[in-house]
C-alpha cells in the first residue's frame, strides 16, 4: 500500500474499514507521524528511509502488547542522542490513529510503540470482509507487470524431484501476485536446445530400441537419456554399476565428445538431427503437459530456448558494439568481462561458435522487455545458479536489453530455492543413485494418501462426519488432491533458500503444519454447514455485525482481517512460507475458537455471528490454499 503525503489519519482510517487492513492504515499513520518529527526538528529522517521504518509497525506475537507494534523509536532515538522511551513519546505526541485504534498508551519497555484495534472497528472490519468476495483483501492500489519464469524443465530429461520447486514456488508466487491484482505473466522456459538433445540423438544413432519406442515414445527417450548420459559421462563407479552402460562406453570412448558434436550439428541445421528435434518435441511436450496439468499448474507462454536461436548471433553482436558493455574475444570465445580480466567472465559464445545458456537468457530478456513492457521479473530457480543470475543481471544493466533507460527500473529477482535431500541428508536419489522421476514421486504420494484415508484419522467423532458416504471414485478423487497437496505444501512450507529433507511420512501426517491438516480443518468448517443445513450465502449477506466478545473470537476475527497482511508479507521477499505458516496459524486460531464456545448450539446473534466467523475461516483457508496451488475438498 503506497502512502499518500498530507492525507488526513481520519482518511486513513476509513480506509482500514474498508478493506486496505489495518496494518496498512497504521502504518500511513505512523508515516504521517515521522514527517512530522522530522519536520520539527526532533531527528533527521530522509524520505527515502520513510518506508522501511513504517515497515517496523508489525503483528505483535502477544496480545498483551496490544495488536500491532512500532519498533522504530530505537533506532530514531540513537541518532537523535535521545533515550528510546523518550522517542518513543516524542512518536506518540504526533501519532493520530483516527477512530480504528485505541489511543496509544505509554511506551512499554525500550520504546515499544503498542496498538490495539477498537474493538467497534475490528467488528466491523470483519463483518465486511464476510461480506466480500474478496474476503476483506483489497487489490493493491498500483499494480505491477510482473513476469515469473518458472518450472523451465529440460526437454527429453525426465523430470524429476529437482523440478518440483520450481514449478510449486513459481505457480503460487504467481497466484498471490495475482490475487494482489498485479499483471502477472507467467513464462515456461523449457531448455529445448540444450546438450540432453545431443545424448538423445547419439542414442538414437546408436542403442534405440524400436519396439518400446513405439509401445512408449517418452520412456524410451528417457531411457536413451539416462543411458548415454552414462556412458558419455559418469564416474567408473557408477558405469560399473550399469553393465550395458558399461558396454556402450567400452564401445564408444568417445561417446561424450560425439554427444556435443550430435548437439552442435542440430544447432547448424543439420537435416537429419533437426527432423529428429521436431520429432521428439511435441512427444516430449505432451508429457511435460501432463505432468503440468497433475499437478494443476498452468503457464501463459511456454517460450523455450529453441525460440531465441534466431536472436542470438544479433545478441552477441550487439554486445560487442556498445562501449558500455566490457564483452570482448578471449581465446576464441566471447565473454563480458563484468569483473577486469582476472574474474570469470559472462560465456556468450564459445571457441566452436556454439551460443550458451546465457546468451539465450540475455536474448529472452531482450524479448521480454521489448513485449511485456514489464517492472519485474522473477526467476524462480535452484540457488546454484546464483551466479548465473548475477551476471546475466549485471550484464543486462550495462546493456540495456534495447532500452538502458527503462532497464534501470526494472526490478530483477533471482527467486531461488535449496535442494531437496533425502532422509540420509543426501540429494534425494533412488537407490540405484538416480534422481527419483516425479511421475513415481506424486504416485506414492496419492497412494499413500489413499491408505492413510482408509487407516482412520486422529479425531474419531469428526472424522465419522467427514467422512461420511464416499464412493470409490470420490476416494480416489480425494486421495489425488490430499497426496499431491501434500508433497506441494511440504515444499512450500519451507523456507525457500534453505534445502529440506523429502519425507512422504511426515507430509502426510493429519497433524501440524501439513496440507491433510489444513484440508482437514476446511472439511471440518464445510461439514459444520453442511450438517445443519445452512445456507451461507444468506449468512453472509445478513452479516450487518459481528460479535466478538470473547478473547478467542477475537483473536480468531483479528487473524482473519489479516489476511492481506500476509499476503503482502509473501510478497515482500517472494516466500510462500509466509502464508503456509499464517494459515497454520489461523486453522490453530480457529480450533480454539471452536473447542472453547459453542456454535450450532448458540441462540440468536450469537449463533449467526459465530456462524459468520465459521464460514470465513472456511473460505479464508480455502483461498489461501487455492493461492499455494492446492486443492481442498469437502469430505475426506
Ligand atoms: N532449464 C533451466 C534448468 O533446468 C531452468 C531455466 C530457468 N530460467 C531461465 N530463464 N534461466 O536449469
Amino acid at each position: 500500500m503506497t502512502a499518500r503525503g498530507g492525507e488526513s489519519a481520519r482518511d486513513a482510517g476509513m480506509t482500514a474499514a474498508d478493506g486496505a487492513g489495518f496494518r496498512g492504515a497504521l502504518r500511513h499513520m505512523f508515516r504521517v507521524a515521522l514527517e512530522r518529527l522530522a519536520a520539527d526538528g526532533v531527528v533527521p529522517i530522509a524520505a527515502e528511509e520513510l518506508p522501511s521504518l513504517v515497515e517496523q509497525v508489525r503483528e505483535t506475537a502477544d496480545p498483551k502488547f496490544g495488536d500491532y507494534s512500532g519498533t522504530m523509536a530505537m533506532a530514531l532515538a540513537k541518532r537523535a542522542g535521545l533515550k528510546p522511551r523518550d522517542m518513543a513519546a516524542e512518536i506518540i505526541r504526533r501519532l493520530d490513529v483516527g477512530d480504528a485504534f485505541e489511543p496509544p498508551t505509554e511506551p512499554v519497555g525500550p520504546g515499544f510503540i503498542n496498538l490495539r484495534v477498537r474493538q467497534d472497528a475490528l467488528e466491523r472490519a470483519v463483518a465486511a470482509a464476510v461480506r466480500d468476495p474478496r474476503m476483506g483483501v483489497a487489490p493493491v492500489a498500483d499494480p505491477d507487470t510482473i513476469v515469473i519464469d518458472f518450472g523451465g524443465p529440460n526437454v527429453a530429461k525426465p523430470m524429476h524431484v529437482g523440478h518440483i520447486r520450481s514449478t510449486v514456488i513459481g505457480d503460487a508466487l504467481a497466484r498471490i501476485l495475482r490475487f494482489r491484482g498485479h499483471h502477472t505473466i507467467t513464462d515456461d522456459h523449457l531448455g529445448d536446445w540444450g546438450t540432453q538433445f545431443g545424448m538423445i540423438l547419439w542414442g538414437w544413432k546408436h542403442c534405440r530400441d524400436d519396439a518400446r519406442f513405439a509401445a512408449d515414445p517418452t520412456g524410451e527417450l528417457g531411457r536413451l537419456y539416462r543411458l548415454v548420459r552414462k556412458v558419455a559421462d559418469a564416474a567408473p563407479e557408477e558405469l560399473a554399476r550399469d553393465p550395458q552402460a558399461a558396454e556402450l562406453a567400452a564401445r564408444h570412448p568417445q561417446a561424450g565428445r560425439e554427444v556435443l558434436a550430435e548437439t552442435a550439428k542440430l544447432h547448424e541445421g543439420d537435416p537429419e538431427n533437426r527432423s529428429l528435434w521436431e520429432r521428439f518435441m511435441p512427444l516430449c511436450l505432451a508429457e511435460i503437459d501432463r505432468l503440468f496439468a497433475r499437478l494443476q499448474v498452468s503457464f501463459d507462454h511456454a517460450l523455450g530456448e529453441s525460440f531465441y536461436q534466431p536472436m542470438l548471433a544479433g545478441v552477441v553482436a550487439e554486445l560487442m558494439a556498445d562501449p558500455a558493455v566490457p564483452a570482448r574475444e578471449s581465446r576464441g570465445a566471447i565473454g563480458v568481462f563484468l569483473g577486469g580480466d582476472d574474474a570469470p567472465p559472462f560465456l556468450i559464445r564459445k571457441a566452436d561458435g556454439a551460443f550458451l545458456y546465457a546468451t539465450t537468457d540475455l536474448a529472452t530478456l531482450q524479448w521480454r522487455m521489448e513485449h511485456w513492457q514489464p517492472d519485474r521479473i522473477l526467476y524462480v530457480v535452484d540457488s546454484r545458479q546464483g551466479p548465473h543470475f548475477e551476471q546475466l543481471f549485471a550484464t543486462a544493466r550495462l546493456w540495456g536489453c534495447g532500452d538502458r533507460r527503462r532497464i534501470a527500473d526494472v526490478e530483477l529477482v533471482h527467486v531461488a530455492f535449496g535442494t531437496v535431500l533425502g532422509e540420509d541428508g543426501k540429494p534425494f536419489k533412488t537407490r540405484a543413485g538416480d534422481t527419483v522421476g516425479l511421475e513415481s514421486l506424486l504416485d506414492e504420494g496419492v497412494e499413500r494418501a489413499a491408505r492413510i484415508q482408509h487407516a482412520g484419522d486422529p479425531d474419531p467423532a469428526a472424522g465419522a462426519e467427514v467422512r461420511a458416504g464416499l464412493d470409490a471414485a470420490e476416494q480416489r478423487r480425494v486421495a489425488e488432491i490430499v497426496g499431491i497437496g501434500a508433497i506441494k505444501y511440504a515444499d512450500l512450507c519451507q523456507n525457500r533458500t534453505t534445502d529440506y529433507v523429502f519425507s512422504f511420512d511426515k507430509m502426510l501426517q493429519l497433524t501440524g503444519n501439513t496440507a491433510a491438516y489444513m484440508q482437514y480443518a476446511v472439511a471440518r468448517v464445510e461439514g459444520i454447514f453442511s450438517r445443519a443445513g445452512i445456507d451461507r450465502e444468506a449468512l453472509r449477506r445478513s452479516a450487518g455485525s459481528v460479535s466478538l466478545a470473547t478473547p478467542q473470537e477475537r483473536a480468531l476475527g483479528l487473524e482473519l482481517v489479516r489476511f492481506g497482511e500476509a499476503l503482502e508479507d509473501v510478497e515482500t521477499d517472494y516466500r510462500p512460507n509466509v502464508l503456509t505458516a499464517w494459515l497454520y496459524d489461523l486453522a490453530g486460531r480457529y480450533s480454539t475458537f471452536y473447542d472453547a464456545l459453542p456454535v450450532l448450539k448458540a441462540e440468536g446473534e450469537v449463533r449467526a455471528s459465530r456462524l459468520a466467523l465459521c464460514d470465513l475461516t472456511g473460505r479464508v483457508l480455502r483461498q489461501g490454499l487455492e493461492l499455494l496451488g492446492i486443492g481442498t475438498v469437502d469430505k475426506m
